[in-house]
């Protein structure tokens, strides 16, 4: 358990542009940044990050969030462990006591084995430097083949004793569920029934995902039998399409250099990383796809695929170049001199060297592919054509028509052919590929579509829908969520208006009031909150919807620390007030403006720094409920407002007043909250007079003339209190009840 105080230390510390760029590759536009959103499979990127709102949201997916949110999503974390993360990389220090078995046993399944995972990382981590037989066999290897201590370091490399079950028991001396092990493939069990370590006499890869979490091993074999690595198995934590090897480490070089290079194997990315190709992951073998293709994308445009030189090297890197084009990657294919993998070419030469042969040598896969294709059937009219058309298919699929020119025209010439031709034909298939796209799009959105009032993020949608192809591979991910609970109480949407209210405009004044007791009229303000809270308390109403009362409760109980936070935010505020005005100042009193000209320049600043004090002010009260609450320990709660806010984050309603003053929501709080409290308590009325209608209906004609009676006054009482609420939704003006 993390106690409250730090959790908060932790929830202030976390900084959402930060926490969101462990993950994507984030670009300013204008007060947001935009990336391509890590929940879904996207070329364009729908992902926005408000850092002010310490808020993400993806305009397609809909998913997002506080920073605890981002985490618990994207990591699949619980609240707690979420906070932890965090904890961890803001270097917040965090007491925990020991969990109790019941604790335990209550982490989610993915988190168990994420932490078991860890723990053979480090074990086997240490037992290739502090045993024998790592040394000997593991490390000695390694060493042979030229890794660096250095390397075996930072991709955490180890070795897995040839004990039978060493590991087996270790892991269960430390208290880990074998069962768990077991699902992660670090256990297996023979014929007999006998638990044995799977990687024994192996040297150890660690998969890392690119948030750090170890993932999956490859173990290499030592002694020439007959499966020359095994691998975990896929797993919750391990969808091996989706994943690369190296990401983690080589994350951050990936976006300085705005590159990535690509490779096979294990060996390759370290080889690779010890010539100072920090930037380089692995597909571990296998073709690449579209998830991993993705997960480049989120860090770079630009990859590189290297390749052996020889014929299956060739091959292989023209597989798969369609579907990395229609990505809107520029990709680039890099040939290694017949016989030679990057690691053992990174053995021969220098870096120095490497790098060179890198830089002269990289060429664009689809003049790669027409040279290619061209030189292999430069006499069969046959195969020719065949070549042709898959450049033709290739180019297709690039996105950008500029790009797609460039490329029609390089073709022509290499293929000795018309411009004109491959230029037609290319805009056939690329038509058909658009179809095909529209058609999967249409199929996959429409049945799913939620209605959405403002729907504003069409524009977003159908830019994709002309520029990518559709993938398959995450269909669940883009499915957006539903944004409304499904609830049964009729008065749902009626309570869910007022407290998104309050939790958008909660601390903003509704109206000012002036207390008649004496005559200087003491001014004070009513907040948004105030208002509703004294308006449930005349009626004694309250919110039914019990997650409703539960957040308005949070949000009255929150004045306190709001009144400090402002407080101390004003403090700073005026700081950079003052520093503001002195520059102004200065710039005034240095231009030669005569006293009348200065006086007008110094009002005007005082003018300036007066709305600029108010805007920030209301900027800062406006995001202080959702930005505690959308991180609240409560799920339920966290849940609600997230939901609650991220709709704000999508429609900004403006108005346009009759002489074209562009109004937003927080400028009408006095027209739009009284009316929705009223529509509230309007529909309260009907369900209470539906309620007295059955009642009525029930005992009249049964005799109880008196309770008959009764219930008609009640009635009646009810029905002209209702018809005045019906006036008061159309035309209420605020008049708010006056502090005695
Ligand atoms: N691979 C695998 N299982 C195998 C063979 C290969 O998972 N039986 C994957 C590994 O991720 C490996 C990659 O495919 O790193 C490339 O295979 P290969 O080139 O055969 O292995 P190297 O990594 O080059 O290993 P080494 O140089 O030690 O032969
Ligand atoms: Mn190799």
């Amino acid at each position: 358990m993390i106690d409250p105080i730090t959790a908060q230390k932790i929830k202030d510390a976390a900084d959402i542009v930060e926490v969101v760029s462990d993950y994507v590759h984030l670009t300013r536009r204008g007060a947001n940044y935009m990336g391509l959103c890590p929940f879904h499979n996207e070329r364009t990127p729908s992902f926005s990050v408000n850092k002010r709102k310490n808020f993400c949201f993806c305009f397609s997916c809909k998913k997002g969030g506080s920073p605890v949110n981002f985490v618990m999503e994207k990591e699949g974390l619980s609240y707690h462990d979420a906070l932890l993360h965090l904890a961890r990389k803001y270097g917040i220090e965090v007491q925990e006591r020991e969990l109790t078995d019941e604790e335990r046993a209550e982490q989610s399944e993915r988190e168990s084995m994420l932490v078991a995972n860890e723990w053979a990382m480090l074990k086997m981590e240490k037992d290739i430097f502090d045993t024998e037989e790592g040394r000997d066999i593991g490390l000695s290897y390694l060493y042979g083949r030229g890794v660096t201590e250095e390397a075996v370091k930072k991709f955490h490399l180890g070795y897995a004793l040839d004990k039978g079950s060493a590991l087996t028991s270790a892991a269960k001396n430390a208290g880990y569920n074998i069962d768990t092990l077991k699902n992660l493939g670090l256990v297996g069990t023979s014929k007999e029934g006998r638990e044995y370590d799977r990687f024994r006499g192996r040297v150890i890869f660690p998969i890392i995902n690119s948030a750090g979490k170890v993932i999956a091993f490859g173990g290499r074999d030592l002694k020439g039998g007959p499966a020359k690595y095994i691998n975990s198995p896929e797993s919750i934590v391990y969808k091996k399409s989706n994943e690369l090897y190296g990401i983690y480490q080589a994350r951050a070089d990936i976006v300085k250099e705005d590159k990535c290079f690509l490779v096979e194997g294990y060996l390759d990315v370290i080889g690779m990383w010890q010539s100072g190709m920090r930037n380089t992951v692995a597909s571990s073998g296998t073709a690449l796809t579209d998830g991993q293709i993705a997960l480049i994308h989120r860090f770079t445009e630009n990859i590189t695929l290297i390749y052996d030189g020889d014929a299956a090297g060739i091959k292989a890197s023209l597989r798969g170049i369609d579907m990395l084009l229609g990505h809107k990657m520029k990709v680039k294919v890099l040939l290694l001199p017949d016989g030679d993998d990057p690691d053992s070419f990174a053995r021969k030469h220098t870096p120095e060297e490497f790098r060179k042969y890198v830089d002269e040598h990289e060429t664009d896969i689809i003049r790669f592919k027409a040279q290619v294709l061209l030189a292999d059937i430069r006499k069969d009219p046959q195969r020719r054509i065949d070549a042709v058309n898959s450049v033709v298919q290739s180019i297709a699929h690039i996105p950008d028509p500029i790009s797609r020119d460039v490329y029609i025209q390089e073709c022509a010439s290499i293929l000795g052919l018309q411009e004109d031709t491959i230029a037609k034909s290319v805009a056939r298939v690329r038509g058909e590929l658009v179809d095909k796209w529209k058609r999967e799009r249409t199929k996959r959105d429409f049945p799913t579509q939620i209605p959405n009032a403002a729907g504003n993020n069409e524009q977003e949608e159908s830019k994709q829908s002309v520029s990518s192809p559709i993938n398959t591979v995450s269909e669940k991910e883009n499915q957006p969520r539903n944004v409304v609970k499904p609830t049964e109480s009729p008065m749902f949407p009626l309570e869910r208006v007022v407290i998104e209210y309050c939790i958008k405009y909660g601390f903003l004044e509704l109206c000012s009031v002036m207390t008649d007791e004496n005559d200087e009229g003491d001014e004070y303000s009513i907040s948004v909150l105030d208002y509703v809270a004294e308006e449930l308390e005349a009626d004694s109403q309250s919110f039914s919807v019990d997650i409703f009362a539960k957040i308005f409760e949070l949000l009255k109980a929150m004045r306190d620390d709001y009144a400090v936070a402002l407080e101390n935010f004003s403090a700073k505020l005026n700081e950079d007030i003052e520093k503001r005005r002195k520059s102004g100042i200065n710039n005034i009193a240095s231009s030669d403006m005569s006293v009348m000209e200065i006086e007008r320049a110094e009002k005007k600043l005082e003018e300036e720094l007066d709305s600029y004090r108010n805007e920030t002010l209301i900027e800062f009260s406006k995001d202080y409920p959702g930005r505690q609450l959308a991180s609240h320990e409560d799920g339920e709660v966290r849940n609600m407002v997230t939901e609650l806010i991220r709709e704000r984050h999508q429609l900004s309603h403006i108005y346009m007043r009759d002489n074209n003053v562009v109004e937003r929501d927080e400028d009408r709080l006095g027209v739009l909250v009284p009316r929705a409290m009223t529509e509230w308590k309007g529909e309260l009325l009907n369900l209470r007079l539906k309620e007295l209608f059955t009642r009525f209906h029930d005992i009249s004609g049964k005799g109880d003339s008196e309770a008959e009676s009764k219930l008609m006054m009640e009635m009646n009482a009810l029905m002209r209190l209702r018809s005045q609420v019906a006036k008061d939704i159309g035309e209420r003006i605020l008049s708010p009840r006056s502090k005695k």
